[in-house]
């Protein structure tokens, strides 16, 4: 099994780009794919999830011409989606699968999405049960909880759906599902989840609209291929960000990454820590840019709120390690989705930092850390889950001795580099 052995340093210091961000790559995939004309998409994230994606487009029919830094997508809106001759695997992705389940939802043919162990337990439920009430019949394990999905799609009828949680996955499904449906088509949740879908459909010619957490599409439109630059991933920046404030006499540059709002409520969380993080911003697309100049700031301890969750939702195991290297106590509350992650999050991150002798206690939607203890090196596990594997290594940067974090192979999944870009960075 793969494994990641890190000791402390002197310092992380220079330039670095971290790979595209996978939210906006499998978009671009699936709305090049369903566009009429050629989509091209530079800087697309080579990751498992992101190539698995594209990997079951081709198994309907989807022409992929990969160039390298620049793939091109021959969109198939003039004789549609083929049936696939064998089971859609999704992999590690919850992304994939769920967006997929919504266009299948539409389309009229027979399909299966699968995917590894872990998603194979993620709840799926929260994707089929709207899809169901479009008009789609879809069959899982355990009445449809639970992946492989088997999907009969086509003659959809637009719904308003009520969502309880607030989920872009969710709300990209049953938009992806209204744009072949009948009528029009909306999602509204708690609190607004990220919006590239929304934004990337407009980049696509496509009309959608968002009021206050409602958004609406109506169906049948036309989406015209168009060329997406993928900016860099601020997930995958997150992880350089905290290593750079907690590691002492660090600087560290991070090249045009995604800022969209929706997605950097890390940022002030951290800078109500005492982070000291310019954000400078570049260039101007439908997705934001910026550079992040980061240098190592003491951190103190905060209290996290349930509305500051879904624009911050990925970040929160680099920010429960952030939070064990801050003075005092810190809270976060609201966040038990976090437990349906590619791990349930609150127990991977509360076991792991314990290993490494941090004082943490779990409560049933969130984690409270009293961090300012001095932590010594230990294995950690991964759960299989790239994030908490990231976490930890970034968190082994500031304990005595070495850190082994276990099962990386799932780094993959998001951040192929991650390795070798902390290695240029270390001093
Ligand atoms: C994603 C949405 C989020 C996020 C995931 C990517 C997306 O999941 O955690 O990594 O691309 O739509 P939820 O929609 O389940 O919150």
């Amino acid at each position: 099994m793969e494994q990641l052995s890190v000791k402390p340093c002197k310092g992380l210091r220079g330039e670095i780009a971290v790979p595209g961000d996978k939210s906006i790559s499998h978009r671009a995939v699936i709305l090049g794919a369903i566009a009429e004309g050629p989509t091209e998409i530079r800087g697309l994230l080579r990751g498992a999830d992101t190539l698995n994606t594209v990997k079951a487009f081709r198994q309907m029919g989807v022409a992929v011409e990969d160039g390298g830094d620049r793939l091109v997508i021959e969109g198939t809106a003039r004789r549609g989606l083929q049936e696939p001759r064998d089971l859609l695997d999704m992999g590690n992705s919850g992304t994939g699968m769920r967006l997929l389940a919504g266009l299948l939802a539409g389309q009229d043919f027979f399909s299966v999405l699968t995917g590894d162990v872990y998603l194979r337990q993620r709840p799926m439920r929260r994707v089929t049960r709207p899809l169901r009430a479009m008009g789609a019949t879809i069959l899982g394990r355990e009445g449809g909880r639970f992946a492989p999905l088997a999907i009969r799609g086509g003659k959809l009828a637009g719904i308003d759906h009520i969502s309880p949680v607030s989920s872009a996955q969710v709300k990209s499904a049953v938009l992806l599902a209204g744009l072949h449906a009948q009528g029009r088509t909306s999602v509204t949740e708690p609190y607004p989840s990220r919006d590239h879908t929304e934004r990337m459909l407009r980049q696509f010619g496509g009309r959608i609209e968002t009021v206050g957490t409602t958004v609406t599409v109506d169906g049948g439109q036309r989406l015209s291929g168009c060329a997406i630059d993928v900016p860099a991933d601020f997930s995958s920046a997150a992880f350089f960000t905290v290593a750079a404030l907690i590691v002492k006499k660090s600087d560290l540059l991070l090249r045009g990454v995604g800022v969209n709002p929706t997605r950097t409520g890390l940022l002030p969380i951290l800078q109500r820590m005492g982070a000291r993080i310019e954000v400078a911003p570049r260039g101007e697309g439908e997705e934001p840019m910026a550079d992040l100049h980061v240098v190592s700031s003491p951190l103190r301890g905060t209290t996290v709120t349930p509305d500051e969750v879904p624009a911050a939702i990925d970040e929160f195991p680099i920010l429960c390690v952030a939070a064990a290297f801050a003075e005092g106590e810190t809270t976060l509350t609201g966040a038990s989705e976090l437990r349906v992650k590619e791990t349930d999050r609150i127990r991977a991150m509360r076991e792991n930092l314990q290993a490494l002798g941090a004082d943490v206690s779990e409560r049933d939607d969130g984690l409270v850390i009293r961090g300012g203890v001095p932590l010594r090196g230990a294995r950690c596990n991964s759960f299989g889950d790239h994030r908490i594997a990231m976490a930890m290594a970034v968190a082994g940067l500031c304990c005595a001795g070495e850190t082994v974090v276990e099962d990386t192979a799932c780094i993959g999944t998001s951040f192929p580099g991650f390795r070798k870009i902390l290695e240029s960075a270390i001093r």
